[in-house]
């Protein structure tokens, strides 16, 4: 039985909600971008895509919480993902939940990645209790390690880690880990 969880949550400029099938073609066009796909293997087909898709909303259908869409009203009604998610792989910090984010170009410079997930880290220790969450990502890029850094997750180098679903030698395989613990003041 799944705690009585929101559906949708609000920040003071967006609403992050679960996902609407109309979410889909922005979603694909955002994973075909290869400015937004930089620091993954490769950008995503469009079959590929809609997997990814059907994953985030069975993780919902399964706990209650996920990535949840990104709608910022009078802007768009589907910005990308801001949310939580269960890593799959086995490593030094998993178990974990782990907070992540990714957003169409359009819509960065904005503050927008950071604002949800400030709100996703507050649900996550206030309404889960969860004590702790975790978030990574290649060690080059620079943009998503500033918003981990920005809402007060600390990386510690020796938990630096090669992720054991990128092939080594690859510029990706370095990762970062970033926690950030429950304040139970
Ligand atoms: C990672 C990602 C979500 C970051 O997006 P972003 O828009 O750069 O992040 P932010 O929300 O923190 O916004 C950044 C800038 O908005 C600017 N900004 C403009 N208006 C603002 C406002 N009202 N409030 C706050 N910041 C604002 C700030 O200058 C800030 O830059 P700074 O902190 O360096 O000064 C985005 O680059 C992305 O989707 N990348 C691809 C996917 C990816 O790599 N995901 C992570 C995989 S682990």
């Amino acid at each position: 039985m799944l705690p009585d969880l929101p559906t949708e949550m609000e920040s003071q400029r967006l609403i992050l909600r679960r996902w609407k099938t109309s979410d889909l073609v922005p979603f694909a066009a955002m994973n075909a971008d290869a400015k937004v796909m930089e620091f993954f293997p490769a950008p995503l087909t469009r079959p590929e895509s809609d997997s990814l898709a059907t994953r985030i909303q069975l993780h919902f259908d399964e706990r209650g919480y996920g990535l949840w869409a990104v709608e910022i009203p009078r802007v768009t009604s589907f910005a990308g993902f801001i949310g939580l998610s269960t890593p799959r792989f086995e490593a030094h910090f998993t178990p974990c939940v782990e907070i992540g984010w990714r957003l169409a170009a359009e819509f960065w410079g904005h503050g927008y990645a950071t604002e949800g997930a400030r709100r996703v880290l507050q649900f996550a220790f206030q309404s889960l209790a969860l004590p702790e969450v975790v978030s990574m990502t290649a060690a080059i890029n620079q943009r998503s390690r500033r918003v981990m850094e920005k809402i007060g997750m600390t990386r510690t180098p020796q938990e630096d880690f090669d992720h054991p679903l990128v092939p080594q030698p690859h510029r990706l395989s370095r990762h970062v880990l970033y926690r950030s613990r429950r304040c139970l003041t």
